[in-house]
């Protein structure tokens, strides 16, 4: 059965004590009520935050042997280019050093603010790769692509060029988030209906490509104004393994009523 998965991307936001705060309060209600076995969280602060957040992450730091955690941690983005010259970059080296396990890739706003391209998202996916880091990758339509009805051909685009080059192994580490850039951050999101019917499609590509087994072990994520309101009808779909949570992964109580929502 493939994993639930919650993961919450915080974005640029908080500063460090805030960081800390939440943090706090989240560890504290996981202990209070875990999440069940199927269910994965994943912590995606900024840079600067990922060693406090792996700091956060061990139930019992003390205890070497023991290797529970509350969740996991991942980056929100990494470089294309191995270390080396590249002021203000964060390399996939640097990120395995410090034990990260995802990081997201291709996020609708990296495209739009930073014009990242599929091609460039494919060399991330590898650098991650290479450095056994699983890949959260983004896909997802504006709206002016959803009135026009190219939704579909948007997100095979993007999943072809960004993921396709990959062979059946190295795919089996990867993680889809399905964000349609007009739900996120606008309190629009997509319906049960068009979220289950893009995740089947996006399933559909994966099968075709490399076969049902692989398809069918992948976990597909939804993000765009997901709340603890609307999760539980989203997350019931059958193509739908859970969340890439935005504003609602800044609150405790929020989050963690999204994460118990499967
Ligand atoms: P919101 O949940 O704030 O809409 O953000 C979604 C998102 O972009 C997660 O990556």
């Amino acid at each position: 059965m493939r994993k639930h998965i919650v993961a919450g991307n915080w974005k640029m936001n908080l500063a460090y004590d805030e960081a800390e705060e939440l943090l706090d309060a989240l560890t504290q209600k996981l202990d209070e009520q875990p999440l069940d076995e199927n269910t994965m969280m994943i912590i995606c602060p900024s840079f600067p935050y990922l060693e406090l957040a792996e700091d956060y992450c061990h139930v019992d730091p003390d205890d070497e042997e023991n290797e529970d955690t509350y969740f996991m941690v991942g980056a929100q983005d990494v470089s294309a280019n191995d270390n080396g010259a590249y002021t203000g970059e964060v390399s996939a080296e640097m990120l395995e050093s410090m034990a990260m396990d995802f990081c997201i890739v291709g996020h609708s706003e990296r495209r739009a603010y930073f014009g990242e391209s599929d091609e460039m998202i494919a060399k991330k996916v590898n650098k991650l790769l290479e450095h056994y880091i699983s890949p959260i990758v983004c896909c997802g339509e504006v709206l002016a692509e959803r009135e026009a009805g190219k939704q579909f051909d948007v997100v095979r685009k993007q999943i072809t060029d960004g993921l396709f080059h990959l062979n059946a192994d190295e795919f089996a580490n990867i993680v889809i988030a399905y964000e349609p850039v007009w739900a996120i951050g606008t309190g629009k999101t997509a319906t049960p209906e068009q979220a289950q019917e893009m995740h089947a499609f996006i399933r559909s590509l994966i099968a075709e490509k490399y076969g049902k087994e692989v398809a069918d072990n992948c976990s597909i994520l939804y993000g765009g104004s997901c709340k603890p309101g609307n999760a539980k009808e989203l997350f019931a779909n059958p193509d739908v393994d859970g969340g890439l949570i935005g504003g609602a992964s800044l609150k405790a109580d929020d989050f963690m009523a999204i994460a118990t929502a499967f």
